[in-house]
């Protein structure tokens, strides 16, 4: 159970699987995570769920190979299996009918998007995506997002591809308030705060999809802990998407921060394993 059915890099770092898992497959909506252990010695990490394909019974997930753990994942083949895939979890992101959406993501972002564009697009929304990338070798799913949107629009940072910058700069340059009724933003902190700030006098409702570290992933380790207006709430259970002007940002950003040395120290315990090896 939990075989990886598929293999297929997407980009620098960034590796799409298609995981053979019935339950998940049956049940998961777009917005919602798994938590993944890929070795029986690893930690678990929670992974969005991308697609899925009900004639395999499988799901996709994307994953950036930034630590010990993505590592670990990444360097597993088709054929091999995940030690835990346990799923699907928190809540779907919301939708709504008949508005005018912009989706937006950065990074691996991109891939986490993509089911949530979908959603929006099936239930009758007119949607833009606008998508953010280091350079154009580093875009991904560009054809999948061309599929479940109206209208789709690449910012790079080196300006190989698209407009020249970020994808705030390019929703400032590019759009005005009253353009979108709703919009949907996911990606790095600083990124999604400055979304927030760019449409909080917009008028827009924005939803955030948030990225706090996650240990259990059912509410129980208080990891995934974040500020919302004046609630404290749990992004892996209450989330993980929130509305965007409502984030304390700063503070996820800090906490997020916290456990910096310790994932550098098993980063490197694994890379000097590897050497004696
Ligand atoms: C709900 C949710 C969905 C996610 N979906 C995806 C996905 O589809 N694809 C994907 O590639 N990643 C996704 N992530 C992020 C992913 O879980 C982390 O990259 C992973 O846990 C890092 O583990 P690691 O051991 O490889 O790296 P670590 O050694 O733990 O960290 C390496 C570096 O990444 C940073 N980092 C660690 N965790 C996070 C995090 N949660 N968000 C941002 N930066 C982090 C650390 O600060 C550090 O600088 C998601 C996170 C959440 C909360
Ligand atoms: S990850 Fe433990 S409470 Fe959310």
């Amino acid at each position: 159970m939990n075989q990886i059915l598929a293999k297929r890099p997407l980009a620098p770092e960034v590796t799409l699987f298609e995981i053979e898992a019935p339950r998940i497959q049956r049940r998961w909506q777009p917005g919602q995570f798994v938590m993944v252990r890929p070795l029986p010695t690893s930690e678990r990490i929670p992974l969005t769920l991308v697609t899925s394909d009900a004639v395999r019974q499988s799901v996709t997930i994307v994953v950036q190979a930034i630590g010990k753990t993505t590592k670990e994942l990444a360097a597993l083949e088709a054929g091999d299996a995940v030690a835990d895939f346990v799923g699907p979890l928190g809540e779907a992101a919301s939708t709504t009918k008949g508005e005018r959406v912009v989706c937006m993501a950065g990074g691996v972002g991109v891939a986490e998007l993509l089911p949530v564009a979908k959603a929006f697009h099936d239930a009758s929304n007119h949607v833009t995506c606008l998508c953010g990338a280091r350079s154009d070798n580093y875009r991904i799913l560009d054809a999948e997002l061309r599929e479940a949107a109206d209208v789709v629009e690449w910012a790079t940072d080196d300006g190989s591809f698209g407009f020249h910058g970020n994808v705030v700069q390019m929703l400032l340059a590019r759009n005005k308030p009253g353009d979108f009724t709703v919009g949907h933003v996911i990606g790095p902190i600083p990124m999604m705060k400055a979304a927030a700030e760019a449409t909080r006098s917009w008028g827009l409702k924005l939803y955030a999809s948030l990225n706090p570290v996650m240990i259990d992933g059912t509410g129980m380790c208080v990891g995934c802990r974040v500020t919302v207006g004046s609630e404290v709430k749990f992004a892996c259970v209450d989330g993980p998407e929130f509305d965007a002007h409502l984030v304390d940002f700063d503070e996820l950003a800090r906490r997020n921060r916290a456990y910096r040395d310790m994932e550098q120290e098993a980063l490197q315990h694994q890379c000097r394993l590897q050497k004696v090896e």
